[in-house]
């Protein structure tokens, strides 16, 4: 008895015909042959293809078997690798010793052979990485993940893991979902208000939005960092790129302006686009077929042409003449919305666009001031068809500038203590970025819901699972 379980995705990359091998996986489907013999599809989720297991009824047991093999079960087949002669498949399983793990009761199995939907889908999140999509989105994403830190890793960068719980606000819009121990019921108060010092960290704290400003701390210290990982917005946007809790990369470099801070940021996402088409190519060519027939041209055309960037102004004029078709308006010191992105990329320049220099009214206060005091020194890289995928900045390094900032933003100087003596000691240029993980995983799958390319995803009225 061979008692190693080779994977498909193994198998099918090197064709080992005649070799002995245990499989295990999953049913998607069983068709049972009047010749004698029942045709297995298995997955076992190594690759997007299945594995043709070739069942003869000569083997022990088979009625008994075959019976329940449906649709959902989980089995492990031993067998000989034969070329098969359909054709449809390079090879095939022989197989001579066949066994059912886990039934799945076919009257109530609820994924079936036909194509759901992805409304269907999400409400058996915990079933549908069983599907071809969901098998598909979740190896791009993981292929992502591993790119992001390889990408940093390979230039110097640390990796660093910042607090998930804080006191601060780093985007100061008050999207947060408060962190506490005190009893709902029965608040504490002092002044007619809710008296924190009871609470477990004696203040008022929060999941994080941003892993940026102790990203700082560290980059002021190790040059270049990068952060990976989860935050949590509560904005009650019930949209199709918005999650409460989603993924961000954030990388942070010393002695860095906005300019370099473009530059890495183009060579980032070019990067990343060109290893998933040199590495993902059998769930790129499934996704182009079923879910976004433009998908990998899109992917492609990101790493052949430079990013224009554009100043805020401008583009506002380029908006201005359109202004009638959009429900949103525009104008300086309007924020701009996504129907407002998407004519810039789509309809104007075709390709990825960097806005900088944003009104400091509608940025938050981290960012430094420009010489005109009108304008920040922001970046947003919009790509076409999604919009927004990276927001970032040259931060403040004025303890000053800083403080004046964050006192006209309506933010308490003092809980931001810390971050201003990073100002006051050893203080050099530094700039950043954050990536929303999930829309760029949306970007590069075609995916059009973001809530499809996250296991499971948090959002407005929403948590099971
Ligand atoms: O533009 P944002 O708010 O920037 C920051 O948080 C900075 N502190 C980043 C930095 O400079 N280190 O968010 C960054 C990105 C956005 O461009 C978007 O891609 C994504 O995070 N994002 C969301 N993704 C999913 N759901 C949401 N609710 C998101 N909000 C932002
Ligand atoms: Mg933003």
């Amino acid at each position: 008895m061979v008692s190693k379980r080779t994977r498909v995705a193994e198998i099918l990359r090197r064709l080992p015909f005649g070799e002995k091998v245990v499989v295990m996986g999953w049913v998607r489907t069983k068709r049972e042959s009047k010749k004698g013999f029942a045709f297995i599809e298995l997955n076992d989720g190594s690759c997007f293809s299945n594995l043709q297991l070739v069942v003869d009824e000569k083997i022990k047991d088979y009625e008994k078997i075959i019976k329940k093999v449906t649709t959902g079960c989980s089995i492990t087949a031993q067998g000989q690798l034969v070329e098969s002669p359909g054709g449809k498949q390079a090879i095939e399983l022989q197989v001579e010793h066949l066994e059912v793990i886990g039934e799945a009761d076919p009257g109530s199995y609820p994924l079936q052979k036909k194509r759901h939907s992805f409304e269907f889908l999400r409400k058996i999140a915990h079933l549908r990485p069983r599907t071809n999509t969901f098998g598909a989105v979740t190896r791009v994403r993981n292929f992502l993940g591993w790119s992001i830190h390889k990408f940093f890793q390979e230039r110097g960068f640390y990796y660093l893991n910042t607090p998930i719980i804080t006191c601060s606000d780093c985007e100061g819009a008050g999207e947060m979902f408060q962190v506490t121990t005190l009893d709902l019921e029965n608040l504490p108060r002092k002044d007619g208000c809710v008296d924190y010092s009871h609470d477990f960290f004696g203040k008022k704290a929060n999941l994080t939005v941003s892993g940026q400003l102790e990203a700082e701390a560290y980059a002021l210290a190790l040059g270049n960092v990068y952060t990976f990982g989860p935050t949590f917005r509560a904005e009650n946007s019930n949209t199709r790129r918005h999650l409460a809790e989603f993924w961000m990369v954030e990388p942070e470099m010393a002695f860095c302006e906005l300019d370099g801070n473009i530059e890495i940021a183009e060579e980032f996402l070019k990067t990343l686009c060109a290893g998933v088409l040199e590495s993902c190519d059998e769930d790129m060519k499934f996704f182009e077929k079923f879910i976004d027939k433009d998908v990998i041209k899109r992917l492609e055309k990101i790493t052949l042409n430079n990013f224009e960037v554009v100043e805020y102004r401008e583009a506002v004029k380029l908006l201005e003449p359109k202004a009638s078709d959009f429900q949103y308006p525009v104008g300086w010191g309007c924020d701009l919305q996504a129907e407002h992105e998407k004519y810039l990329t789509d309809e104007v320049f075709g390709k990825p666009v960097v806005i900088i220099n944003y009104p400091r009214e509608i940025k938050p206060f981290y960012m430094k001031v420009n010489d005109d005091e009108k304008t920040v020194a922001a970046m947003d890289v919009l790509f076409p068809k999604l919009g927004e995928v990276i927001g970032g900045s040259q931060r403040e390094d004025s303890y000053e500038i800083l403080r004046a900032r964050i006192r006209e933003s309506g933010l308490d100087e003092d809980d931001y203590w810390w971050y201003l003596e990073l100002r006051k000691y050893g203080s050099v240029p530094h700039s950043g970025f954050g990536l929303g993980f999930e829309r760029f995983v949306q970007f590069v799958t075609g995916m059009a819901n973001i809530r499809d390319v996250i296991p499971f995803p948090r959002t407005p009225g929403n948590a099971e699972f």
